[in-house]
């Protein structure tokens, strides 16, 4: 599960705080609640893998959703947190971050005028779909993954992973 509100999720000076607690109570403590419940079953069974939804926001500054960051933030260090604790019991817990994934959530919500912005900025010519989160996932789950734990694996089309001065550099360049 993740949310998030548009109209009170702001910048830090004008957030509104209990959007912040509940941000971080559905974001957050829902995960720190599954692994918690969860764990003590895995570790009688002999072992299992975790995999956590946190978001890109977790690794990029915004000029607003300073809750939904901060919130996905903690969901990747809180599954290395859950990797160091139960390894030994044969727990894995990794993570998956989406960049902008093309949910009927995110379809109805935005208009196609913001789909245009981040289509613009992906290294990947298509937008993200749910099959490749769900893809994602089923390689963590899998033994396939089985030396991997505690990482966040980021499925968002290159949309974060350039220098985004590249543009001002080449023009520098092209001057000097
Ligand atoms: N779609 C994207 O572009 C995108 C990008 C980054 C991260 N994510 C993350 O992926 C996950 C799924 O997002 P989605 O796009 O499928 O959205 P979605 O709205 O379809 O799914 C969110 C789910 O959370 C549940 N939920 C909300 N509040 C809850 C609560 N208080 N208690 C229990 N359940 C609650 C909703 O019922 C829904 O099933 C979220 O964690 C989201 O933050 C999505």
């Amino acid at each position: 599960m993740g949310v998030t509100n548009l109209k009170k999720d702001l910048d830090v000076v004008n957030i509104d705080l209990d959007e912040w607690d509940r941000l971080m109570n559905v974001n957050t403590k829902s995960v720190l609640l599954g692994c918690r419940f969860a764990i003590p079953h895995m570790v009688e069974s002999g072992g299992g893998s975790i995999i956590n939804t946190a978001s890109m926001a977790a690794f990029a500054g915004d000029s607003v959703r300073s809750a939904y960051g901060a919130s996905k933030a903690a969901v990747v260090n809180l599954t290395r947190y859950i990797a160091a604790q139960y390894g030994k019991d044969k727990i894995r817990c990794n993570g998956v971050a989406p960049g902008l994934i093309l949910t009927p959530a995110a379809k109805n919500s935005m208009p196609p005028a913001v789909l245009d912005i981040f289509a613009k900025y992906n290294a990947l010519p298509y937008h993200g779909e749910a099959d490749d989160i769900g893809n994602t996932v089923l390689f963590l789950a899998s033994d396939e993954s089985k030396f991997i734990t505690g990482q966040t694996i980021q499925v968002e089309g290159g949309h974060y992973m350039a220098n985004p001065s590249i543009a001002d550099f080449n023009q520098f360049l092209a001057q000097a």
